[in-house]
């Protein structure tokens, strides 16, 4: 009697593993790879630049700041294999072109406002509340006035973070009060300073102006590749950890985490045929690889599932998809725009931008 039972019980397994299978071989043969985009941050460089007390000066890097370094060349030639074994059989050399990104944008008036406002807002002095005597504590010790410190827009506190680690990574002399622990805790300050870049407080506002100019661009070239398949198979964009976070946050999946050096954004098309209907439909498919050890993670655009119909995922983040981007900076209390900016308003973007080593860095 048992015996019968499990002998049924078996028999519906194996039909319900068989329709399984079958099911998976149909989803499988009726789902085509189109078109890949990626968005990989460089690999190992060196430090931007030295704090007061800073042990080391730019003489002592080889190449000197903002620098890849051979670590970096290798680490970035690791990322180009696992790609290419990735998508081995679907890839030819002649199909890929790379292009630079440089995000984020400071000419931007209503954006520097936005951060300004950030700094002062109830959620991010709620986020540092908890590091005020560690701030005091760093300034001392980095030679920074700690006004200078207090408000992470100028970025003095991220590089004290960023020196310190690449100084680690080469194996230079750490100043004695530079422990795991003080280590451990600059680098929770440095996300918290990248994202009130692109989050924490009217992030979706900041998303219109900052990363989602990007996610405007990704989808034109993925929806162009639908539209024309088999034209071009893969685009790479090389970007910073600030053009990954403005694009992860801009899509709301941003993992609150440093990004690693080669860290990579993977946009998939994939071309679905329902075998019933005949009808095609275009998904995307968002992976992030953080760990050259392991496979990327599955990344799900909030509101739809990890497979996101191509029409729905425009629709989902048409909010932060700008149409006249110049007018939408323009600030209240400025007249004109950017373009209008004297000499001297240019300053400020200027320094932005070489502080987030935007200037620097192959
Ligand atoms: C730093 O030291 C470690 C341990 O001795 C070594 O494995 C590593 O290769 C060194 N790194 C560099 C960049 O020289
Ligand atoms: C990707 O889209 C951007 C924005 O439309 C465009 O400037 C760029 O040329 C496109 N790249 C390719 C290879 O189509
Ligand atoms: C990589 O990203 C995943 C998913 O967000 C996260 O769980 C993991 O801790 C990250 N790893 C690193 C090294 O940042």
């Amino acid at each position: 009697m048992g015996g019968r039972s499990l002998t049924r019980s078996t028999k519906k397994l194996y039909s319900s593993l068989l329709s399984l299978l079958f099911f998976l071989f149909h989803s499988a043969s009726g789902r085509e790879l189109k078109f890949v985009l990626l968005a990989y941050r460089h690999g190992d460089r060196s430090p931007i630049e030295k704090y007061p007390t800073g042990l080391h000066s730019e003489s002592d890097w080889p190449q000197g700041f903002g620098q890849l370094t051979k670590i970096g060349i290798q680490q970035q030639y690791e990322l180009g294999q696992y790609i290419k074994k990735r998508y081995s059989n679907f890839l030819s050399a002649t199909y890929k072109r790379e292009e630079k990104l440089r995000y984020p944008v400071f000419n931007c008036p209503r954006y520097l406002e936005l951060l300004k406002e950030t700094m002062t807002s109830r959620e991010f002095q709620t986020k540092i509340q908890p590091y005020q005597e560690f701030i005091k504590t760093i300034s001392f010790y980095s030679g920074y006035n700690p006004s200078t410190l207090k408000y992470l827009d100028n970025f003095k506190l991220w590089h004290i973070q960023d020196t310190l680690f690449c100084e680690s990574i080469h194996n230079y002399t750490l100043p004695k009060w530079a422990t795991k622990d003080v280590r451990a805790k600059l680098s929770e300050l440095t996300v918290i300073s990248l994202s009130a870049l692109f989050g924490i407080y009217k992030r979706e506002e900041k998303a219109r102006l900052q990363g989602g100019l990007l996610v405007k661009a990704i989808l034109e070239n993925i929806s162009n590749a639908a539209k024309y398949p088999d034209k071009r198979k893969m685009l790479v964009y090389s970007a910073h950890d600030t053009t990954l976070g403005a694009l992860q946050m801009a899509l709301n999946v941003y993992n609150e985490k440093l990004l690693p050096y080669a860290a990579c954004q993977f946009f998939e098309l994939y071309k679905e045929s329902n075998g019933q209907t005949h009808s095609i439909e275009y998904t995307i498919e968002m992976h992030f690889q953080n760990d050259t050890s392991k496979d990327p993670y599955l990344l799900t655009l909030p509101g739809c599932s990890s497979a996101c119909p191509l029409s729905q995922f425009t629709e989902l983040v048409s909010p932060i998809l700008v149409e006249d981007w110049e007018s939408e900076c323009k600030t209240e209390g400025k007249k004109g725009n950017y373009l209008d900016m004297n000499k001297e308003d240019e300053q400020p973007v200027a320094q932005m931008e070489q502080a987030l080593g935007l200037s620097a860095t192959s």
